[in-house]
């Protein structure tokens, strides 16, 4: 993993408890990214994978064959009461992630959840309120932080050259739509393309900006073309919203599912100041591809250019900080002021 300036940003309190060099870790949750995470983590040394747990039993199946001395348990229960287990591993569908990770805080073990970790700030607080009591170690798995193009523009927004920042447009268009159908009940998913994508860009900008207070939040939602508010029971496939920062600075939201966009993504977080502009954005509607840009009126600079193994490191870097003895962090702090954003957003 490289050396990122994501680690050990303000206070870290040492756990209690005894952290393994390697720590022994459980993965609840073995789809997609759940599989993807355990992978990179072992592949990288990280951390050990001592037990997997999935509802579908062929999913845990499919896992083990690339973790072949892990366990495999019926239950979140069975790992958080296995004494040598450190830290519980959870993408499981989101409705789950905020019981399921307060429940192996509260057993004493560290967490790193998919986003979103709640799904409002109510149930995001609920899970960091219990970090903290525990002093446990708790990760999102806020993956675009650690792309080595948004680490360039981190770098150089944090530098000052730009001036006073003024704008942040940021745009996720994803041309597809989440093809399993929870990520349509507004009561699983929590909302649709703001949740599911804006949640990545709006943490994106204010941690860039070293999470300034937030004045005033406008939006409107959209569902096949048609307005909508959240109280009608439906996921927004489209959104558009401005948040005000305390700072002066204004945020432009937009992101989307099935748009038609002419390629399979549009992504980008583009920081614009009274001295100059920077840039993260993907390349040929990729998923995967970034590039940073820094730009000085017409003329644009290249920062940073694939390929770039970005998949997974949060989870690396979060196993790593585990392995160190780290317990709570005040970092998490941040996992609520973005669910607030959010909650603002969808007008609750
Ligand atoms: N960080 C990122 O960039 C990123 C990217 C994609 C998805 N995600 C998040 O990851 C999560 C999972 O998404 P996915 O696409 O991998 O979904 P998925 O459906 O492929 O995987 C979810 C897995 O959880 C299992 N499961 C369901 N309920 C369970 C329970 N109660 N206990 C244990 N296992 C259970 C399912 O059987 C399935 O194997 C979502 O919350 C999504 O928002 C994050």
């Amino acid at each position: 993993m490289q050396d990122t300036i994501l680690e050990n940003k303000s206070e870290t309190i040492a756990s209690s408890s005894s952290t393994s060099a390697k720590p022994k870790l459980g993965f609840l949750g073995v789809g997609w990214i759940g599989r993807n995470r355990m992978e990179v983590i072992a592949n990288n040394n990280a951390g050990e994978v001592a037990y997997v747990s999935d509802t579908a039993p062929q999913n845990a199946e499919e896992a083990l064959k690339s973790a072949p001395n892990a366990k495999q348990v019926g239950s979140l229960e069975a790992m958080i009461h296995a004494p040598e287990v450190d830290g519980v591993v959870i993408a499981t569908p989101s409705a789950f992630h905020a019981e399921q990770s307060t429940l192996a805080l509260e057993a004493g073990k560290s967490v790193f959840c998919q986003k979103p970790l709640g799904r409002n700030a109510e149930e995001t607080r609920r899970v960091v309120d219990a970090a903290r009591k525990q002093n446990k170690l708790l990760g999102v798995d806020l993956s675009y932080r650690y792309t080595e193009a948004m680490q360039q523009v981190y770098k150089v927004v944090q530098s000052g050259e730009l001036g006073q920042i003024y704008a942040i447009e940021l745009v996720f268009h994803n041309a597809y739509g989440p093809d399993k159908a929870w990520f349509y009940e507004p009561k699983l998913s929590g909302g649709g393309c703001v949740i599911d994508l804006g949640v990545h860009l709006v943490d994106l900008a204010l941690w860039t900006m070293n999470f300034p207070a937030v004045k005033e939040v406008n939006s409107h939602l959209y569902s096949k073309g048609k307005p909508i508010s959240m109280a009608e029971g439906k996921v927004e496939d489209y959104a558009t919203a401005s948040i005000a920062l305390e700072t002066g600075t204004n945020i432009q939201l937009s992101c989307s599912w099935n748009l038609p966009a002419g390629q399979e993504a549009i992504i980008s977080a583009t920081f614009y100041g009274t001295e100059g502009g920077v840039a993260l954005k993907n390349v040929n509607g990729s998923f995967y591809d970034f590039v940073a840009e820094r730009y000085y009126g017409t003329k644009s600079e290249r920062l940073s250019s694939p390929p770039d193994e970005w998949s997974g490191r949060a989870g690396v870097a979060w196993a790593e900080r585990l392995a160190k003895g780290e317990g709570f962090n005040e970092e998490a702090e941040e996992f609520v002021k973005v669910a607030e954003v959010l909650d603002k957003i969808y007008g609750r």
